[in-house]
């Protein structure tokens, strides 16, 4: 059995896994009224919850601790002071049980835990808080075919949310709002397969501030827009890679009208959409424990000796994980 720690942002979460089955998925999020994550309060909210969420896993899980075998850590990308955190506390439990710890990519957790709904070779659209990235596995990497060149889209949604007074998360604000929304025009940002968001924001900031729109259309527009960039470069993908899956992962992936349109694009070019259910979309332990028993099972493990040089590593990128489990 292998328990997950997900710390990397905003959520703290344990799951645990045996043989690819999910026998628990416990998770805590920081959220605020208004504002953004401030990192060190975040990090304060892990290290408080987590004994609480570890005990709550194992008690869902109905195991003993004394039956893991290793602890996966997400251990990148993230934000610096709630990775710590997370690390910190594998360090304490995997020490306590004398287990080793094995060191997961988020991301690439994000997209292995996709898995789970039956989709073998599919193009990614990972699109999160801090990343939006169209990936595809070939020659022993995910390669990130598009990606935002300057914010998430998550991040994008939550700037805007925050702009117009509501606190984080935004995403699932805004998509209530646009239910009753009209389609007023904004731009439109595509390049290659490459999506950009500033742009977007800016102008829906500048639109709110003139207090000439109603709040409704411009969040109805907001998706509109910025999920057909999405799609558009989802579509381009499949089409470059000749893939006929299309897997949905990250926060933003929750969203119905985004599953929406992915579905109507996967129907029209005769692809099958696979959308895992939203526990496993937003940040959880079980996609961590998940790909750290995948991990495992090929021989990655750091023991408890060399503890003291295992790092949190805040930048690493999903295309440069090397994947030696496919
Ligand atoms: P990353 O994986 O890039 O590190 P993260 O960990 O912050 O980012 P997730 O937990 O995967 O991201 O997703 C959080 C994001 O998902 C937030 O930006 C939130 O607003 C967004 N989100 C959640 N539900 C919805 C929804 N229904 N519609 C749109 N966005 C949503
Ligand atoms: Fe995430």
């Amino acid at each position: 059995m292998i328990l997950g720690i997900e710390s990397t942002a905003h959520t703290f979460g344990i799951g645990i896994v045996e043989k690819g089955k999910i026998l628990s998925n416990v998770k805590d999020a920081y959220t605020t009224e208004k504002g953004g994550i401030i990192p060190m309060e975040s990090a304060k909210h892990h290290a408080r919850v987590a004994e609480e969420i570890y005990r709550k896993a194992l008690n869902d899980a109905e195991i003993s601790e004394k039956e893991i075998s290793a602890i996966a850590i997400s251990q990148a990308p993230g934000l610096a002071p709630c990775l710590l955190e997370g690390m910190k506390f594998a360090k304490k439990k995997a020490v306590e049980l004398n287990v080793s710890i094995i060191p997961v990519n988020h991301c690439v957790a994000h997209l292995e835990i996709g898995r789970l709904t039956g989709a073998k070779d599919p193009v990614l659209l990972y699109a999160s808080g801090a990343n939006t990235q169209i990936i595809a596995y070939a020659a022993g990497k995910y390669r990130v075919f598009g990606e935002t060149l300057d914010i998430g889209i998550g991040n994008f949604i939550d700037i805007f949310a925050r702009h117009i007074g509501l606190g984080f998360p935004g995403g699932p604000k805004i998509m209530e709002l646009a239910k009753s929304g009209k389609y007023v025009e904004i731009p439109y940002s595509i390049k290659g397969m490459d999506v950009a968001f500033s742009g977007l924001l800016t102008n829906l900031k500048q639109k709110f501030d003139s207090k000439k729109y109603k709040i409704e259309d411009l969040c109805y527009s907001l998706q509109e827009t910025a999920f057909a960039m999405l799609i558009e470069a989802s579509e381009r993908a499949l089409a470059h890679t000749g893939k006929k899956e299309l897997l949905i992962g990250g926060g933003v992936a929750c969203n119905t009208r985004l599953q929406e349109m992915c579905r109507i694009m996967c129907e029209e070019r005769g692809c099958k959409l696979f959308c895992p259910a939203n526990q496993f979309l937003t940040d959880n332990g079980a996609m961590i424990a998940y790909l750290g028993e995948i991990m495992f099972n090929k021989g990655t493990k750091i023991d408890i000796k060399d503890f003291d040089k295992l790092d949190i590593n805040s930048r690493e990128r999903t295309d440069m994980v090397e994947v030696k489990w496919r």
